[in-house]
C-alpha cells in the first residue's frame, strides 16, 4: 500500500507520465513518457544507493535499464538472468549465483556459506591438488570453511592452538602447509626451541650436554624433512680403524646417543662408568 501511495505520489509529481498507461511505453501519440535511470530514485531508494556505493561494473558498465528492461505493469518479468551477459566462462555455469553474490546490486561483495568447494574449482585449480596428493584432515573440510570470506586467508591459531607459548601464528608456515598440513617440512634456521615444544628430552639432553654436539642444531642433522635420522657416518665419514669398527658395528656402543655423546676426554673414568655403568653404581653415587 505504501509503496502504491509512493507510485502515485511519484506519478503526480512526473506529471508527463499522467496519462499514460504503461512507466515504459510510448504510445504512438503521446507526449514522451520515456521511464529514463535517474527516475527510478523517486520510489526505489535501496537498489540506488547499493549501486552508488558497491555498483562496481554494474554501476560503471551497466544502467539499472539495460538489466531491468521495461517496468509492471506494462511489462511483467523484468528481474533479468545472469546469464543475458555472462557466458562462456565455466564459472558462469554455476547454479543460483545469487548464492554467493547475494545482491546483484554490489556484485562484488561475496557471501560464502561454509560449505563451499566445488564452485571455487571453477577458477582455483592448484590447492585442490595438493589436498589430494597428501590426504589429511584437512581435505574433508569445505574451501570455505577455512576462507569464510573471499580472499581472506585465515591464521592457522584461529582454529589451532600453538604447540607452545612462544610459538606465533607466523611460525606455523615454516612446518605446515595449509593444503597439505601433514607433510612437515623446514628451513635450516628453524630453532631448537621449536623442535623441543614436543621433544623435550631430547632437547634437555643436548642442553645438558658438554660435548661438541652442543652446538649443532637440531634440524642440521635432522635435515629437511620431520622425522629424518641421520647415520653418524654421514657427517663423521669412517672416523676410526675399519679393524675397530668391524668388532663393534654401532658407534653408540661406546659413544651413547648423538644428544647426549659419552664424554672420553675429561675424565675417562666417568666416561667410561656411564657407558657401561655397573649394577648399583647409579643407587650408590650421591650428591
Ligand atoms: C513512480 C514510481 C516508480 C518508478 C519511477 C520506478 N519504479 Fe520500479 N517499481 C515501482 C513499484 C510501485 C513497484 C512494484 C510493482 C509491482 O510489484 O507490480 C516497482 C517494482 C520494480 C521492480 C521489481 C519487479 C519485480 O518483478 O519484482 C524493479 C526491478 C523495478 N521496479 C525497477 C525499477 C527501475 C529500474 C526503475 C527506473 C528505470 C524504476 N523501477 C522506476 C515504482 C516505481
Ligand atoms: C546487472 C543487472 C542489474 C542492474 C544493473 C540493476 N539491477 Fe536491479 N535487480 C537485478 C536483479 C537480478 C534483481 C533481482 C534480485 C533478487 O532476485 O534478489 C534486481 C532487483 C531489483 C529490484 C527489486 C528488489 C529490490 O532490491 O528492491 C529493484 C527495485 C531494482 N532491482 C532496481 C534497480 C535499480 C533502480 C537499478 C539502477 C540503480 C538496478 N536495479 C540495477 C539486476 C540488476
Ligand atoms: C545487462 C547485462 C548484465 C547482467 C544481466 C548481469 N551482468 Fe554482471 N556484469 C555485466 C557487465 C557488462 C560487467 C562488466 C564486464 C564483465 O566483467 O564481464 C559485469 C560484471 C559483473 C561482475 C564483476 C563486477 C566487477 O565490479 O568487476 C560480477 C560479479 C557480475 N557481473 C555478476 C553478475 C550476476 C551475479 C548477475 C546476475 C544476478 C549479473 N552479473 C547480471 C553485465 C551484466
Ligand atoms: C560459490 C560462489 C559463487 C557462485 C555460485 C557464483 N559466483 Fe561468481 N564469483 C564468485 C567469486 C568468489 C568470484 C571472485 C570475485 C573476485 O574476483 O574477487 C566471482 C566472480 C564473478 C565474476 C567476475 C569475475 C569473472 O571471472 O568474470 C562474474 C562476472 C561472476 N562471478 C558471475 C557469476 C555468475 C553469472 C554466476 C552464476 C552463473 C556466479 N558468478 C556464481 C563466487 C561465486
Ligand atoms: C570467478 C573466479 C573465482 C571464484 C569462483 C573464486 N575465486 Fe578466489 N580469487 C579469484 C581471483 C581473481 C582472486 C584474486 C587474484 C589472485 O590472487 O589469484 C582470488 C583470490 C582468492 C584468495 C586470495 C589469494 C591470495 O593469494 O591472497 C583466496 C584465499 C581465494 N580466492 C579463495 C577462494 C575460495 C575458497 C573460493 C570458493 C568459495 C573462491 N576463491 C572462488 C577468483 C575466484
Ligand atoms: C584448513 C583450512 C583451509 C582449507 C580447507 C583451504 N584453505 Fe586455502 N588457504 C588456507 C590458508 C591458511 C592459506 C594461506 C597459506 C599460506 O599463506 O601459505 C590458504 C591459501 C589459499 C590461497 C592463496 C594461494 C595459495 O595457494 O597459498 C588460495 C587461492 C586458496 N587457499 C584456495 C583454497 C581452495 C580453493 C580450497 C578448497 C579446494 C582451500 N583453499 C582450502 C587455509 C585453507
Ligand atoms: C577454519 C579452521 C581451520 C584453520 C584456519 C586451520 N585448520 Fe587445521 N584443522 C582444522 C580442523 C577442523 C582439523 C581436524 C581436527 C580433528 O579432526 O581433530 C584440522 C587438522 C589439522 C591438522 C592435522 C591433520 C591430520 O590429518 O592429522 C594439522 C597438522 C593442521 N590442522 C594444521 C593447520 C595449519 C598449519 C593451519 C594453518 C596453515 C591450519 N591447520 C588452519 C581446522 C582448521
Ligand atoms: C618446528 C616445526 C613446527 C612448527 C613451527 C609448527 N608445527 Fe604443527 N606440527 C609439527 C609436527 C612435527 C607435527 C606432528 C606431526 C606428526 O604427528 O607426525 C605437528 C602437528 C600439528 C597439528 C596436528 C595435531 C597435533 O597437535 O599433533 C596441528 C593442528 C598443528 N601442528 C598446528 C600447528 C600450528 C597452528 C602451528 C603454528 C602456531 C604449528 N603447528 C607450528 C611441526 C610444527
Ligand atoms: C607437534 C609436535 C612435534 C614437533 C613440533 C616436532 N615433532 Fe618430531 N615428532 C613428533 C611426533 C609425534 C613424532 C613421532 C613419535 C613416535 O613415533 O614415537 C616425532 C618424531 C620425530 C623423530 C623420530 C623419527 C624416528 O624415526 O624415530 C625425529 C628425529 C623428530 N621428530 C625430529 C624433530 C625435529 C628436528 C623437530 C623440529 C624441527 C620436530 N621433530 C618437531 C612430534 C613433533
Ligand atoms: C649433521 C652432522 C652430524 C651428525 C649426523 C653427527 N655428528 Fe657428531 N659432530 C658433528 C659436529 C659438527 C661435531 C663438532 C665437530 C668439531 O667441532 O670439530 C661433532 C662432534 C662429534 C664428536 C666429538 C665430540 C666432542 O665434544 O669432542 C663425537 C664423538 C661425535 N660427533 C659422534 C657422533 C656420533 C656417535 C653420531 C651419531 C650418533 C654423530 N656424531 C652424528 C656433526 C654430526
Ligand atoms: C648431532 C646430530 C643430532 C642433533 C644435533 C640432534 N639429533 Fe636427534 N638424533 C640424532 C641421531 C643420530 C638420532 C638417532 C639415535 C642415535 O643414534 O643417537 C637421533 C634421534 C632423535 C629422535 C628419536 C629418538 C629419541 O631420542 O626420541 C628424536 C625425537 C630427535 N632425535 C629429536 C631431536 C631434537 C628435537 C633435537 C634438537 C633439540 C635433536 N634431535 C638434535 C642426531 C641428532
Ligand atoms: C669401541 C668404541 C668406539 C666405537 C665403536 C666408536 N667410537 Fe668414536 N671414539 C671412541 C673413542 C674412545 C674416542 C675418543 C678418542 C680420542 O679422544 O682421541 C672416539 C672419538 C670419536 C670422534 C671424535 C674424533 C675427534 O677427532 O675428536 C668421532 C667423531 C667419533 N668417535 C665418531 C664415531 C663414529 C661415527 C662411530 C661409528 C661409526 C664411532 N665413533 C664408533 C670410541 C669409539
Amino acid at each position: 500500500m505504501k509503496s502504491l501511495a509512493r507510485f502515485m505520489k511519484a506519478l503526480g509529481v512526473a506529471a508527463t507520465l499522467m496519462g499514460v498507461t504503461a512507466l515504459t511505453a510510448v504510445a504512438a501519440d503521446a507526449p514522451k513518457a520515456v521511464l529514463s535511470n535517474s527516475d527510478c530514485v523517486k520510489c526505489h531508494s535501496a537498489a540506488p544507493e547499493a549501486v552508488a556505493a558497491n555498483g562496481g561494473a554494474h554501476k560503471t558498465s551497466v544502467s539499472c535499464q539495460d538489466c531491468h528492461a521495461g517496468h509492471p505493469p506494462t511489462v511483467k518479468k523484468i528481474i533479468p538472468e545472469c546469464s543475458q551477459c555472462h557466458s562462456g566462462k565455466p564459472h558462469y555455469k554455476l547454479a543460483a549465483c545469487l548464492r554467493c553474490h547475494n545482491n546483484p546490486h554490489t556484485p562484488k561483495i561475496i557471501k560464502l556459506a561454509n560449505n563451499i568447494t566445488e564452485e571455487c574449482l571453477s577458477c582455483h585449480s592448484q590447492q585442490i591438488v595438493k589436498l589430494k596428493q597428501l590426504p589429511s584432515k584437512h581435505t574433508k573440510l569445505a574451501c570455505s570453511f577455512c576462507h569464510n570470506v573471499h580472499g581472506k586467508i585465515p591464521l592457522c591459531t584461529q582454529c589451532h592452538k600453538p604447540h607452545s607459548a612462544d610459538m606465533g601464528s607466523a611460525d606455523c608456515k615454516r612446518c605446515h602447509q595449509a593444503h597439505m598440513p601433514t607433510a612437515v617440512t623446514y628451513a635450516s634456521d628453524t630453532t631448537n626451541k621449536m623442535c623441543a615444544s614436543c621433544h623435550k628430552k631430547a632437547a634437555e639432553h643436548l642442553i645438558k650436554t658438554t660435548t661438541k654436539h652442543k652446538d649443532v642444531a637440531c634440524v642440521t642433522c635432522h635435515k629437511d624433512k620431520h622425522k629424518t635420522v641421520p647415520t653418524c657416518q654421514s657427517c663423521h665419514g669412517t672416523p676410526h680403524p675399519a679393524s675397530m669398527l668391524a668388532r663393534f658395528t654401532k658407534c653408540g656402543e661406546c659413544h651413547n646417543i648423538a644428544h647426549d655423546l659419552n664424554r672420553w676426554d675429561s675424565s675417562p673414568q666417568k666416561a667410561a662408568d656411564k657407558a657401561a655403568p655397573a649394577a648399583g653404581a647409579k643407587k650408590g653415587k650421591k650428591k
